[in-house]
């Protein structure tokens, strides 16, 4: 057989296998107020953030990452991330974690009541990480073990996140290898789950298929999440071939929010509307009350001013809002 039919006969088979499980609960992370949001300019008003956050938590909505802790110099829209956080309703069963770029991150982060989880993050890539936080892919990881040291000590849960899982706006084409050899390494730390971050969105169904299956050599797929930006209009594609690959845990941002600052030119992650109505549709259970969440897309485009990048807010808002 042809290398070719040999690879299509294996996704037929992994297509079949993931049918057979479609009525699995697939767990989102809302990352619009963290990921989304700190891409844009102009100030986003503290209040507006914590309406957004509410209404998030009224959808069903499992873990909802709320702001980050990094240098306001570096991301002035994060700025008032204590206010974000205090402000906010916190609704029992939802998990409400912060980003976390250093251990003056972490401090800042202890001072506010009420902080459970806190989610740290690495690269694959040396240019990004160089862009994104100041030091090299390596130096990055020595920092986060610091960061998870000291957050295990205080009994927070740490979630991972890996960038550039398969290219990078600087180094270009990035190797499954690289991928899974920093992904081990959040793991050995003591991350719950690491999420795959396809940063400039120029994954394709080939590329996050190989760069999941390197990964299969360290971990299983109850270890990772999938993080598609839609840059390139591939992130719905990519986000169901991971779960093909049995992964049921999936980042999204409402209204598609977003993109990177140290990223130029990639927009947002898949909109969290979107990839609702995909697994509804494809008999998979989320527990998000899709009309709710489009209400609050609604919302924050907005309050900032921007058309919706969610294809399924734009169809159903109007009929939700008669
Ligand atoms: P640095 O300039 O090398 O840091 O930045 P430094 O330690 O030299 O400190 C410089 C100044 O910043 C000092 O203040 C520090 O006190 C202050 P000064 O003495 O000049 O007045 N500072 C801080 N202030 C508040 N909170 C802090 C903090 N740390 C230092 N935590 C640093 C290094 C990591 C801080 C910086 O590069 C940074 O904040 N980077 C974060 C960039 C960022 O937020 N990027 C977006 C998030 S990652 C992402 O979006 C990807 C993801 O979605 C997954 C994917 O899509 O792939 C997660
Ligand atoms: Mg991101």
């Amino acid at each position: 057989m042809s290398g070719f039919l040999v690879r299509n006969a294996t996704r037929v088979l992994t297509r079949s296998l993931a049918q057979a499980t479609n009525a699995d609960y697939i767990r989102i992370v809302e990352v619009g107020p963290r990921d989304g949001l700190q891409n844009e300019a102009k100030q986003v008003p503290t209040e507006v953030k914590i309406n957004l956050i509410n209404q998030l938590s009224d959808t069903g909505l499992k873990s909802i990452e709320v702001t980050s802790f990094v240098s306001p110099k570096w991301v002035p829209q994060m700025g008032d991330n204590s206010k974000v956080f205090s402000g906010i309703k916190k609704k029992p069963g939802v998990d409400y974690p912060v980003l976390i770029p250093n251990l003056k991150g972490l401090e800042s982060a202890l001072q506010v009541d009420g902080i459970k989880e806190i989610a740290v993050f690495a690269s694959a890539s040396d240019g990004f990480a160089k862009k994104n936080v100041n030091c090299t892919a390596d130096e990055a990881v020595l920092r986060i073990k610091d960061v998870m040291d000291a957050a295990k000590l205080k009994g927070l849960k740490i979630r991972g996140y890996v960038s550039c899982v398969v290219g990078c706006p600087y180094d270009g084409a990035i190797k499954p290898s690289a991928v899974t050899s920093v992904t081990e390494k959040l793991l050995e730390f003591g991350c719950y789950e690491v999420s795959l971050g396809d940063t400039i969105g120029v994954g394709t169904r080939d590329t996050i298929d190989a760069m999941l299956k390197d990964l299969w050599s360290v971990t299983t797929a109850d270890r990772l999440a999938i993080h598609c930006h839609d840059t390139y209009g591939q992130a719905l594609v990519n986000i169901c071939t991971a779960l093909e690959h049995g992964i049921k845990v999936v980042d999204s941002s409402v209204s598609g929010l977003g993109g990177c600052p140290y990223a130029k030119g990639a927009t947002g992650n898949a909109a969290t509307e979107d990839v609702v109505y995909m697994l509804h549709g494809q008999g998979c259970v989320t527990g998000v009350d899709l009309e709710k969440l489009v209400k609050a897309g609604h919302y924050i485009s907005t309050a900032i001013d921007k058309p919706t990048a969610s294809r399924v807010n734009k169809a159903l808002y109007q009929k939700y809002s008669l």
